[in-house]
């Protein structure tokens, strides 16, 4: 099986959480994508629901599908919402951002009774920070924002890299917030609860990437079948 197949595998499985009158938060990148393609499907054969996006990717894919989209003024809670991760731990601690969509990520899991991360099996760690972390920062200020988030990742025993994220013809990057994503490499975060603070306490920081008791489960396919992280119910 190809990575793509399994990610199509957790989205599959995810898919049966699904019920009819349900409000899902949908999520962002390739896996998240396949979720929705086959969401699609089921409503293509009269599944209702009420969705809403965690990115202007993923609210173009599912009105293309004729999914019914939502908002969070209009729709402002949810029963679940299915996303992927970039890297997820045992506790079930998240990194995420990894297409850039962390900030209404982030907003649409809390506004979630349930959030359950759907990915292959490499995604699984033992502890966080091999992914880059990305860190969604306003563009005013940068220089000092940037110099403020090294200080807290050094006082969080998680020093490193910070890269501003390019797209590949140079330009920065803007989020869908037009923000800009500071990416941290700091190889290991050994407590992400207490970088989570550090980071949260800086102006210019609007949100990270470390998802910390927002997720309920994770469903991660590998090779030898899906394990599952936490409770489906
Ligand atoms: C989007 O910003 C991310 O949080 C994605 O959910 C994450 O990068 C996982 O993406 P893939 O499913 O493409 O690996």
């Amino acid at each position: 099986m190809s990575p793509d197949d399994l990610k199509k595998l957790a989205a599959a499985r995810a898919l049966e959480l699904v019920t009819p009158g349900m409000r899902l938060g949908l999520g962002t990148g390739s896996t998240a994508k396949h979720f929705v393609d086959l969401l699609g499907a089921r409503v293509a054969e009269g599944l209702e629901v009420v969705c809403v996006s965690t990115s202007e990717a993923t609210e173009a894919q599912a009105r293309a599908l004729a999914i019914p989209m939502s908002t969070l003024d209009e729709t402002p809670e949810l029963d679940l919402t299915i996303d992927g991760a970039d890297e997820v731990d045992r506790e079930l601690r998240l990194i995420k951002g990894g297409g850039a969509a962390l900030l209404r990520e982030k907003i649409v899991a809390a506004a979630s009774a349930r959030m359950v991360v759907i990915a292959d099996d490499t995604k699984l760690v033992e502890r966080l920070g091999r992914f880059p972390l990305p860190i969604e920062v306003v563009p005013f200020g940068l220089e000092a924002t940037r110099r403020a988030v090294l200080a807290a990742m050094e006082k969080a025993a998680a020093p490193g890299e910070l890269v501003l994220r390019r797209k590949a013809d140079g330009s920065i990057l803007l989020t869908d917030g037009g923000h800009y994503i500071l990416d941290a490499h700091p190889g290991v975060i050994a407590d992400p609860e207490g970088l989570a603070a550090a980071l949260s306490t800086i102006p210019g920081v609007v949100e990270h990437g470390l998802f910390l008791g927002l997720a309920s489960a994770a469903i991660l396919a590998g090779r030898d079948g899906l394990i599952v992280l936490g409770s489906l119910d």
